[in-house]
């Protein structure tokens, strides 16, 4: 056997244990069989409405037909299973698309992962998660993708701040989770951000403290500077901030008796020095800063299991919305991040450039159709304007008519 037929062998075998699978796929193209799909919560009663479509402007009219927000200042509330599963030993992608084509001030536009045992008909805001993934705009304030995953019971955020796209075009997220505790977070099939599970959120406490038992000695000198002692004061220093005007002169017609005694007005006195300050050098003592000694943290134990849940089975929709209007598309769930990368360039990578040309001529003809009601309007105004000028010539006639008679 040839080393280049074993190392063929030993990546097929790869391959068959790195099986790529698709837990959950979503694409809405298959006319109203979503409803049979998808869960609308009954927890509240009066949870914004979801509809099918691809909206004002799509590169696809079917294709990019998907679960638009359709009610103003509403709570959303929907969700979607499929058979449970875990992430363990394995990579777990969750991917989506998000157009918020109404120009969204404020509201969600991420999804959130639940365990298998969620009671779809009861989900809410405060139903227990696995993770939260996805954009959420309020104001200039906000504009950023939450990635917030469940440890032990309680939600943590992601410490870096990932900046989420804003405009009214149709974006693709993708979310990568490893089973080496690392993560990936990409937009329109770019990274954007990276690293590690343990590091970029607060799941573990630190794994070193400072040393309680460690104390800056009394000695310890910091200051980097003193007075230097040999700078002495001059003795001239010492002179008034504001003198009587030398050149003020009593008015003639001042009365001492009716006006008091007369002063000088003040001014600045231009031998002025301000406050003495001795020069400044280097503390021949200055030891630098102290650093606190740290320890192993007690508290920290290693967990190279930050990654993984055991049991994965719906994707929820639920978010708040102030201005409606976004489309949610594209689902998909796998094991296998260039699978995924595949997925995103054939539905949003096929469909974001006649998307954009769709909006570009909506626009262009918006554009021509103002034109043209403003020259229409000041043609309108032209006429009106020589309609009144015939009238006042009609008056200044009666007016000379009138003079001739009297
Ligand atoms: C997706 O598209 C990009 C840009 O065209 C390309 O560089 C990349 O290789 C594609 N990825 C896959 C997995 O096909």
């Amino acid at each position: 056997m040839t080393t280049l037929s074993m190392l063929l062998m030993a990546i097929s075998v790869a391959s068959i244990f790195a099986e790529s699978s698709i837990y959950f796929r979503e694409q809405f193209e298959d006319g109203d069989a979503w409803k049979s799909r998808w869960v609308e919560s009954k927890h509240k009663s009066d949870y914004g409405k979801f509809v099918l479509t691809a909206g004002k402007f799509y590169g696809d009219v079917e294709k990019d037909k998907g679960l638009q927000t359709s009610q103003d200042a509403r709570f959303y509330s929907a969700s979607s299973r499929f058979e449970s599963v875990s992430n363990k030993d394995q990579p777990l992608v969750i991917q989506f698309t998000v157009k918020h084509e109404q120009n969204i001030d404020c509201g969600g536009g991420y999804i959130k992962l639940f365990p298998a045992d969620l009671n779809q008909e009861e989900m809410h805001g405060d139903s227990t998660y696995i993770m939260m993934f996805g954009p959420d705009i309020c104001g200039p304030g906000t504009k950023k993708v939450h990635v917030i995953f469940n440890y032990r019971g309680k939600n943590h955020l992601i410490n870096k701040d990932i900046r989420c796209k804003d405009d009214e075009y149709t974006h693709l997220y993708t979310l990568i989770v490893n089973p080496d505790n690392t993560y990936e977070v990409k937009l329109d099939n770019k990274k954007v951000e990276s690293g590690s599970l343990e590091e970029d959120w607060d799941f573990l406490p630190p794994k070193k403290i400072k040393d309680p038992d460690a104390e800056k000695p009394d000695d310890w000198d910091e200051k980097e500077n003193i007075d230097d002692p040999e700078d002495i004061k001059p003795e001239d220093w010492d002179v008034a901030e504001n003198i009587p005007d030398p050149d003020a002169k009593k008015p003639d017609d001042w009365d001492d008796e009716m006006d008091g005694e007369w002063e000088p007005p003040m001014v600045t006195n231009p031998d002025y020095k301000g406050e003495w300050k001795p020069k400044q050098i280097d503390n021949p003592a200055y030891k630098g800063k102290w650093v606190h000694p740290e320890i192993d943290n007690p508290d920290y134990t290693a967990d190279p299991e930050i990654y993984q849940y055991a049991s994965i089975g719906v994707i929820g929709l639920d978010l708040w919305q102030v201005k409606s209007g976004t489309i949610f598309d594209n689902f998909l769930i796998t094991n296998d991040p260039k699978l995924a990368e595949e997925v995103g360039n054939e539905t949003w990578g096929a469909t974001k450039d006649p998307e954009k040309k769709m909006k570009d001529s909506q626009e262009e003809e918006e554009r021509k159709k103002r034109e043209a009601e403003e020259t229409n309007k000041k043609e309108a105004k032209e006429d009106e304007d020589e309609d009144e000028e015939d009238e006042e010539g009609e008056e200044e006639e009666t007016d000379s008519k009138h003079k001739d008679e009297l």
